[in-house]
């Protein structure tokens, strides 16, 4: 399983990228609107950084309006992944950029049939949300461990990225289950560095060497 980052922040992006641990990022309009400035910049921006996928998602709700956005955010850099909201419009404007080789990563996916359809319609890259559905009592990994299976079964091309993730254990069980990518939150690759038998073991380390 590879890491992706989850966030528009470029502070964030080039720490967790010179971390050396993350091969991607996926932005979404949300994360987008906590930053200052223009959105196309910022993922120009992002490109300069991160030698990697990165997802810059669309607003347009119709497909001919999100075909249009979709190769104008295509444009910027080989590297962008077109974001697309996992609708009837959303799907026939992959099928549509798939066609001219744009890579599209379908969003707010919340079911097995629909990362089937995406995965039938030619997306890249299907993001199942984990944290959101756990958030409404259901079961995020269990829908993640669901689409890895059908993929596998039926030999699809498109890679799943266990998204809205909330914890360590998201990304634990998300690489048990088989998923292609986890995107996280710079907070929660923080915490995937730290044990705290690791930092006493650095610290009993420098201590019994100092007595030499
Ligand atoms: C995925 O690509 C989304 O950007 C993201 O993971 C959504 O996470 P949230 O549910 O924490 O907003």
């Amino acid at each position: 399983m590879r890491f992706f980052l989850d966030s528009a922040n470029l502070n964030e992006i080039e720490k967790a990228w010179n971390m050396g641990v993350i091969a991607g990022v996926t932005t979404n309009p949300s994360l987008v609107a906590k930053e200052e400035g223009d959105f196309f910049e910022m993922i120009r921006r992002i490109a300069a950084i991160v030698d990697g996928p990165i997802s810059a998602e669309v607003i347009a709700l119709d497909g001919e309006g999100m075909i249009a956005e979709g190769r104008e955010l295509a444009a910027i850099h080989p590297n962008i992944v077109v974001k697309i909201p996992m609708t009837h419009e959303g799907l026939r404007a992959v099928k549509t950029l798939n066609s001219e080789k744009i890579k599209t990563n379908v969003t707010l996916v919340f079911t097995p049939t629909q990362a089937l359809l995406a995965a039938r319609a030619g997306a890249s890259y299907v993001s199942p949300f984990l944290g959101r559905l756990d958030d409404i009592g259901e079961d995020g990994i269990s829908l993640l461990n669901d689409i890895c299976r059908i993929y596998e079964l039926y030999d699809l091309d498109c890679r799943v990225i266990a998204a809205s993730i909330r914890s360590p254990l998201h990304v634990l069980e998300s690489a048990r289950v088989g998923a292609d990518v986890a995107t996280v939150p710079y907070a929660v690759l923080l915490r995937l560095f730290e044990h705290p038998l690791t930092s006493a073991g650095i610290e009993k380390f420098l201590a019994d060497w100092q007595k030499r």
